[in-house]
């Protein structure tokens, strides 16, 4: 007797022939399984295996089989083509019909390469590369799998490659995953060691500044992550990565200013004003650029000069850290943002009008906070004579120019000319961020 199961990939059996199955693609031995007792079982994957119009044979011994498929058939938007029945035993050949069928194509067969054992995000997309744009109505179906039609459309909105992956975005979260760092334990927390009232006070102002800044670098990304079609969940993946080392990083600050650092200082309204600017942004790209590509990118010469300045070797290791880091979110926002010009020249236009209104929401905004300015200053000068005050106040003037001549090279390398490149650098917030 005949086990139960699919017999053959092309009806080229004995059974088949018999049956006048030259048309059906694939043939299921049913045996005494029930239609509900595991026989539909064999049958769906069968189905799902061939194209809509392809056709699946079907030999069961079940008595009244035939008028089971008959009505299955008709709800499942299939055809039953023909029934034989003979004594104690059927044959069936079902058409597949379109309408409810998955959509896509068959994984069947891929097979990922590890790299000395190992599989990251990077290899993955190789093998399944992010599709030119992608349907809401395939909601959280994830890249790759097929798709059964009739599923609710999805509130994405970041449906196409260009303007949403750039091509190098599974490396950086590779890169991400294997670079992450332990706020509590990676910091030798116990070396701190008293700094004379006006430099601890100035290390609290600064890290005040700092956690504040973080905190929008949290929130802006993360009002994107939902938006994203899960066709390019790799984008998700990293901007989540991202999300976990602002977190560490608001930790880490607030830390430093409560322990030696004299507590938290002042919260500025200017600052206040630009991370609100950069918070409201509905459109992703203008988001990658303002906060990514012109803040973070600040903030890495920000950053660097607190670690040459640095009273103690903590305070040096945890900006040092935060600066790493900073650096992969500022490289994905120059990648994603490169990507996007080169498939939309008019994002030019809007990205220069997204920091020229920026600019105009803040206004009033005149200069680095003050509480920011003096601390920096005075971390600079490392004491509070007038010589060395002097030489702290020299340090920062030199950082403005630091920072922005590292804007307008960043520009230039997003492809803006030269003359824009120095206009938006001009215009971008004196917050830093
Ligand atoms: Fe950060
Ligand atoms: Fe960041």
């Amino acid at each position: 007797m005949p086990m139960p199961g699919l017999m053959s990939g092309r009806a080229g059996s004995v059974e088949a022939t018999e049956m006048n199955a030259a048309q059906a693609a694939l043939a299921i031995e049913g045996g005494d399984l029930p239609f509900g007792g595991g026989l539909l079982a064999l049958v769906r994957p069968a189905l799902n295996l061939l194209e809509s119009g392809g056709v699946l044979a079907v030999h069961s011994r079940v008595a009244g089989i035939a008028d089971e498929f008959f009505t299955w058939c008709k709800v499942e938007h299939h055809e039953l083509l023909e029934s034989t029945p003979q004594v104690g035993y059927c044959r069936l050949l079902i058409r597949k019909g379109g309408l409810g069928a998955p959509r896509g194509v068959p994984e069947q067969g891929l097979e990922l390469r590890t790299r000395q054992g190992r599989l990251d995000a990077s290899t993955v997309l190789e093998s399944v590369p992010f599709p030119p744009s992608a349907d809401p109505a395939t909601g959280f179906a994830p890249r790759g799998a097929r798709v059964e039609p009739g599923g609710p459309v999805y509130p994405f909105v970041l449906n196409d490659r260009a303007h949403t992956a750039p091509p190098d975005v599974a490396q950086l979260y590779d890169q991400a995953v294997s670079a992450q760092w332990n706020a509590d334990t990676d910091i030798a927390w116990g070396r701190i060691k008293p700094l004379p009232a006006p430099l601890q006070q100035a290390l609290g102002q600064i890290m005040t500044f700092l956690a504040e800044n973080e905190l929008s670098a949290l929130y802006v990304p993360s009002r994107f992550i939902s938006r994203i079609h899960p066709a390019y969940v790799e984008v998700g993946m990293f901007l989540s990565t991202q999300l976990a080392d602002e977190a560490r990083h608001i930790d880490v600050f607030l830390k430093r200013a409560r322990k030696g650092g004299g507590g938290l200082g002042i919260s500025h309204a200017a600052t206040s004003a630009s991370l609100h600017s950069l918070l409201v942004l509905e459109d992703f790209t203008e988001a990658a650029f303002l906060l990514s590509v012109l803040g973070e990118g600040t903030f890495l010469d920000l950053l660097r000069f607190i670690e040459d300045n640095a009273p103690d070797e903590v305070t040096a290791e945890i900006v040092r850290r935060a600066r790493a880091d900073e650096t992969r979110h500022v490289h994905f926002g120059m990648s994603h943002v490169k990507h996007a010009l080169q498939h939309d020249k008019t994002l030019y236009g809007r990205l220069e009008a997204a920091v020229r209104r920026r600019s105009a929401t803040l206004a009033g905004v005149n200069g680095v906070p003050a509480a920011v300015q003096d601390s920096l200053t005075v971390l600079a000068a490392r004491g509070t004579d007038a010589a060395s005050v002097a030489r702290g106040h020299e340090k920062f003037r030199e950082l403005l120019h630091v920072m922005h001549d590292n804007r307008v090279k960043r520009l230039l390398n997003a492809g803006f000319t030269p003359e824009q490149a120095q206009t938006l650098s001009d215009l971008h917030t004196p917050n830093f961020m």
